[in-house]
């Protein structure tokens, strides 16, 4: 044989096994073709979740973008959900540093936005005692009852009157309140520096703050700098931050000036005592940036996602009569008719009106991409790996609409809940409402109760119809928002009062 003839023969081989000589690359997932530079961020719009729904119905449930120069793995499916949320959690338990959040949580002084680490620990172990614990719970049932007599009430005078109402905005207020004075031990309407509209602009204004993509987060070199500060996002979010900055200060204020009234119980009164308490030298210490960090998470994390929820809830079921009729059926029928007050012990009882819940959540979960979080080491996930410093984002509404795990996901269909034992605790990844892991939402339970209360007063003692001239067909079901995502278009109903309560009520 020739050399030549040999070259030919024995290349083609040496070319193969010299392949497999080499570091094996990475497999990396697969996303769509960004453009220098900027990356990814042209292809997505005004709503994130949805732009990157469509990108995974091509790309696949584990994908790879670049925004900028940061890389952001979208997560779209139960499995890979699962293997990040459970297997990785502690290797991605961390949040990334951005702009926004780092604003509105007082530098990182807060627990959802904080980096992973002994700060967040001891803020959540604090917030866990003095809000969120069983105990703290069942004292707080009487506040939670008496604002929802008040909302039967506000509805009431609506109906007498057979007028349209905008949902919104009594829900806001009974959530409001009742977070405010769980919290910050306060009656809102006590308090003369506080007029709930504002307070609703201002919740409303600071989420889209904080949720908006930054181009510092992606150009940190001095180019997103001078984008911000060019495109008045900078000095936006700063005047929205100090607007609610006076707010919380107003709080504390009026709390030190009746600080001899108050049983020191509340979550203010307790951290204001503990950052005028010396600590031992190396030890965790509250500083008044902590305290103003968590009202930030409670009153922002804490409102507007129930208040979303049980707005979807009330779309869905007018839109859906036949589950409504069913539902106020089972209500009134376990509750008897006759009843003048809503009582917690109700909500034990009403389990079709769990399964709607659990459906509302599924296709309008309120944070469909959660909190985004952040790599600490490289991870295989799906057999891809995602290097260490990557954004992760997991994609709640199209797990919710996957086919494999949903029949006829589209639909609006509470009976699917009827024989499963899935729910949205954080255990199921088909239905992650609240997050799973170490940084799933610490108030769950406290948000549960008050969106089942606020809703079972709504069925029980009302039926709803839309105004006249408009049908089901005209409601309209376009979202609005940045992490928290809302109906766009206020749901304006007609209340009209259940024949029982009529007397009582009047
Ligand atoms: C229906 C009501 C609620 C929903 C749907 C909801 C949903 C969520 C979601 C999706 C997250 C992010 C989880 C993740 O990144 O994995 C979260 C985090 C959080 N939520 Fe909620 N939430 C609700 C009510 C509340 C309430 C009432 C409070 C407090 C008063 C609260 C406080 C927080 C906090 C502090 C975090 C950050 C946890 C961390 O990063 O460690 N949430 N919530």
């Amino acid at each position: 044989m020739s050399i030549f003839l040999c070259f030919l023969f024995f290349f083609p081989l040496f070319l193969i096994n010299f392949k497999k000589l080499l570091p094996s690359k990475r497999k990396l997932p697969p996303g769509p073709t960004g453009l220098p530079i900027i990356g990814n961020l042209h292809q997505v719009g005004r709503l994130l979740h949805s732009s990157l729904h469509k990108q995974s119905l091509k790309h696949g449930p584990v994908m790879l973008l670049r925004f900028g120069v940061v890389p952001v793995a979208v997560i779209s499916s139960k499995e890979a959900a699962k293997e990040v949320l459970k297997t990785h959690d502690l290797e991605t338990c961390t949040r990334p540093k951005m702009v926004g959040t780092r604003l509105f949580s007082y530098n990182f002084k807060d627990i959802g936005f904080t980096q992973y680490g002994e700060d967040w620990r001891e803020m959540k172990k604090l917030v866990g005692i003095k809000l969120f614990s069983p105990k703290k719970q069942k004292s707080f049932r009487s506040i939670r009852e008496e604002e929802g007599d008040l909302l039967v009430k506000k509805f009431s005078n609506s109906a007498q009157t057979q007028t349209l109402v905008d949902l919104g905005k009594p829900l806001f207020s009974f959530t409001a309140s009742i977070i405010f004075r769980l919290a910050f031990g306060k009656n809102f309407r006590e308090c003369d520096f506080i007029d709930m509209e504002r307070v609703e602009e201002l919740v409303i204004e600071s989420e889209t703050n904080v949720g908006t993509l930054a181009f510092t987060d992606f150009f940190p070199t001095g180019l997103g700098w001078l984008i911000d500060r060019l495109s008045g996002q900078h000095s936006r979010m700063n005047k929205v931050f100090s607007k609610l900055s006076n707010f919380f200060q107003h709080v504390i204020d009026d709390h030190l000036k009746t600080e001899h009234k108050q049983d020191h119980s509340d979550l203010i009164s307790a951290m204001l005592d503990m950052i005028n308490k010396p600590t031992s030298e190396g030890s965790f210490k509250i500083t008044p940036d902590h305290l103003k960090g968590v009202m930030s998470d409670v009153f922002l994390a804490g409102v507007n996602a129930g208040v979303i929820t049980m707005i979807w809830t009330m779309t869905e079921l007018t839109r859906h009569p036949r589950v409504m009729k069913k539902l106020q059926e089972e209500i009134r029928a376990t509750l008897g008719s006759n009843k003048e007050r809503i009582t917690e012990e109700d909500l034990e009882k009403v389990h079709y009106l769990k399964m709607v819940i659990e459906e509302t959540f599924r296709l309008h979960p309120p944070a469909p991409l959660l909190l985004p979080r952040l790599t600490m080491s490289d991870i295989t996930i799906q057999g891809y790996s995602i290097p260490k410093n990557t954004m992760i984002e997991i994609n709640t509404y199209t797990i919710g609409r996957d086919p494999k795990c949903w029949t006829s996901p589209e639909e609006f269909i509470p009976e699917r809940f009827l024989n499963t034992s899935v729910n949205y605790k954080g255990q199921h990844f088909e239905l992650l409402p609240f997050g799973a892991g170490r940084r799933s939402c610490p108030g769950m339970a406290l948000g549960i109760t008050i969106l089942e209360l606020g809703l079972l007063n709504l069925l029980y003692f009302f039926n709803w119809s839309v105004p006249d001239g408009m049908t089901i067909a005209d409601i309209d079901m376009e979202e609005v928002g940045a992490f928290n995502i809302a109906k766009k278009v206020p749901l304006r109903l007609v209340p009209t009062l259940h024949i029982s309560r009529v007397n009582k009520c009047i």
